[in-house]
């Protein structure tokens, strides 16, 4: 529900417009050195960005257990990120009314209450969390020679709209052999992981949808072996097959649909099932693809740790 991974395994807890934000990491190895220089970097790549909220939080991530001297202990890792920056006056309007395409209908159906603040659990706030650990995750991977990168591709948002987009991620250094072959393959675990980035509508791997118009004797990743090397021509599958890497780069895309609460006439449903017409409050990303791609850059490390700690 809360929890990521089995292994290196991530709780994330906190509400935008709440106090702060964390999460505990359990199964992360002792003696790792914590690289605070690239924590810091990778906070401050998901809080900056064109078409980003105007909301200016420091994200700093205070550690309250699991370190000592710089170094991890192997005991839990809590950490809290302080919502210094939250307008909740800005949700006043808000308040029992539920936006069309958020999580508020669901949220309510699911608990019978919710926090209308800023999107409460709902909001991509909750992904500062898994940056910092997803930033664990790296210094973890970094030691084992893999690397992870992503991009985003999308449009220009136009006045008073938000737009979405694309975000391709590329894992390199994964050795072959990692994933299993029926419910837990690895490319299921990065579908899983990626689609639980808020707004993810799509996934695929490789060559992706585009696969389904092609030929097999196109398709097929033809071997090629140098200096006792096993490698492939192409990759049209993504580095991933019967759910096990093949030694090949992990590529994948997800797809990001835009950001629904924009400043215009926006029809709510109020509790006796009327619609009201409000216009949004609230400091909105009108694109959020440039801040997210360090969180797929974490979910990605978070997925890939799983299998290797
Ligand atoms: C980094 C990030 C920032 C986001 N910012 C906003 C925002 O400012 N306003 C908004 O309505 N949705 C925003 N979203 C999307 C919502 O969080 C998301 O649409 C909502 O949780 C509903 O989930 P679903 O779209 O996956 O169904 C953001 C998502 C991410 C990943």
């Amino acid at each position: 529900m809360n929890t990521f991974g089995n292994r290196f395994r991530l709780t994330t807890f906190g509400e935008s417009h709440g106090p702060a934000i964390g999460g505990v990491i359990d199964g992360c190895p002792a003696g790792l050195a914590v690289d605070y220089v690239l924590l810091e970097a990778e906070m401050t790549r998901r809080h900056v960005g064109a078409h980003a909220t105007t909301r200016h939080e420091s994200d700093n991530v205070e550690f309250l257990s699991g370190i000592y001297d710089g170094k991890t202990l192997g005991t839990p890792i809590a950490f809290i990120i302080r919502n210094s920056d939250a307008r909740s006056s800005d949700y006043d309007a808000l308040d029992k009314l539920l936006r069309p395409g958020h999580a508020d209908f669901t949220t309510l159906q699911r608990y019978g209450i919710r926090d209308p603040r800023g999107g409460g659990r709902a909001s991509g706030r909750e992904t500062a969390v898994r940056v910092a650990a997803g930033a664990i995750a790296k210094m973890i991977l970094n030691g084992k020679g893999i690397g992870i990168t992503a991009m985003a591709s999308c449009g220009t948002p136009a006045e008073n709209d938000s737009i979405g987009g694309t975000i391709e991620c590329t894992i390199e250094g994964v050795p072959a052999g990692l994933g299993n072959p029926i419910f837990d393959k690895l490319n299921a675990r990065l579908a899983a992981a990626m689609m639980s980035i808020p707004s993810a509508i799509g996934f695929e791997m490789g060559t992706g949808f585009d696969a389904a118009q092609m030929q097999g004797s196109e398709f097929r990743d033809n071997w090629c072996v140098s200096d006792g090397h096993v490698a492939t021509t192409t990759n049209h599958c993504g580095g991933i097959q019967g759910g096990i890497s093949n030694g090949m780069p992990i590529t994948f895309r997800t797809a990001f649909h835009p950001v629904v609460t924009i400043p215009q006439p926006t029809e709510c449903l109020a509790p006796d099932h009327t619609l009201t017409t409000v216009t949004p409050a609230g400091r909105h990303d009108r694109c959020h693809l440039p801040r997210t791609v360090v969180v797929v850059e974490a979910m990605a490390a978070l997925t890939i740790v799983d299998f290797v700690v």
